[in-house]
């Protein structure tokens, strides 16, 4: 079996998906190996973040740890959430072959720029705080 039950789990039934029409921050980026994008919207109340959700023209592996990523991130502080790496993801889910790694990444990244855009909308410079949203080391 190419994939664990937990990702076929996600796969098949996605949490989170979708937009949040007063999100309070929106992080869009583009997988630089497939080409595919992913949006995620936050929002934030008292530093947690309350809710997630992503909309992505990604592959099955990318719905699945996106679905994953946000469920484990929805009810955590901003900080907790960036401490989430797309390994992290992709161990909940029992794992992803060597080739859709690359997939993982987007979730992650898209997660640091929609924190990244909450931070700019609070007049405060994301930089020192979430980094450059950088290209996936996997796939670089
Ligand atoms: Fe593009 Fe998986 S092949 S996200």
């Amino acid at each position: 079996m190419l994939y664990s039950e937990k990702v076929m789990d996600h796969f098949a039934n996605p949490r989170n998906v979708g937009e949040i029409s007063d999100a309070d921050g929106i992080g869009e980026v583009g997988n630089a190996k497939c080409g595919d994008i992913m949006k995620m919207y936050i929002k934030v109340e008292n530093g947690i973040i309350s809710d997630c959700k992503f909309k992505t023209f990604g592959c099955g592996a990318a719905i699945a740890t996106s679905s994953a990523a946000t469920d484990m991130i929805i009810g955590k502080t901003i900080d907790e959430a960036l401490k989430l790496t797309n390994k992290k993801v992709v161990e909940a889910l029992d794992g992803l072959p060597p080739q859709k790694l690359h997939c993982s990444v987007l979730a992650e990244q898209a997660m640091k720029s929609a924190i990244a855009d909450y931070y700019k909308r609070q007049g405060v410079d994301p930089l020192p705080l979430v980094g450059e949203i950088g290209e996936c080391a996997a796939c670089h």
